[in-house]
């Protein structure tokens, strides 16, 4: 199973879980006990609290938000570059070694 770590908003807590393939990182991170990832809407892609922040080295693999998904983290004050929610992105093989980072509150 694909290795994911997440990382605190403030970079004290890292937790690297194991998550089947198929299901997103939103409900990785849920079942993974991170309760920042709340996720909501349960993946309709129109809360936002699955955003998250993808590691640069990860980006290219990742990909770009789709239009809708971009549109709801714009009522994130804290967007950025590296910005994506979680709920739409499915976990694979080929994210192995995946490393998020939490966004501070809105
Ligand atoms: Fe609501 Fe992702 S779970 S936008």
């Amino acid at each position: 199973m694909p290795k994911l770590t997440f990382i605190s908003a403030d970079g004290e807590t890292v937790k690297t879980v194991e998550s089947p393939v198929g299901i997103t990182l939103m409900e990785a991170a849920r079942n993974a006990g991170i309760d920042s990832v709340a996720g909501d809407c349960g993946g309709a892609c129109i809360c936002g609290t699955c955003h998250i922040y993808i590691d640069s080295a990860w980006w290219a693999k990742v990909g770009e938000p789709i239009d809708i998904e971009q549109a709801t983290m714009e009522f994130s004050e804290h967007i950025t570059p590296h910005s994506r929610l979680a709920c739409r992105i499915e976990v694979t093989g080929d994210l192995d070694g995946l490393v998020l980072r939490v966004p501070p509150e809105d």
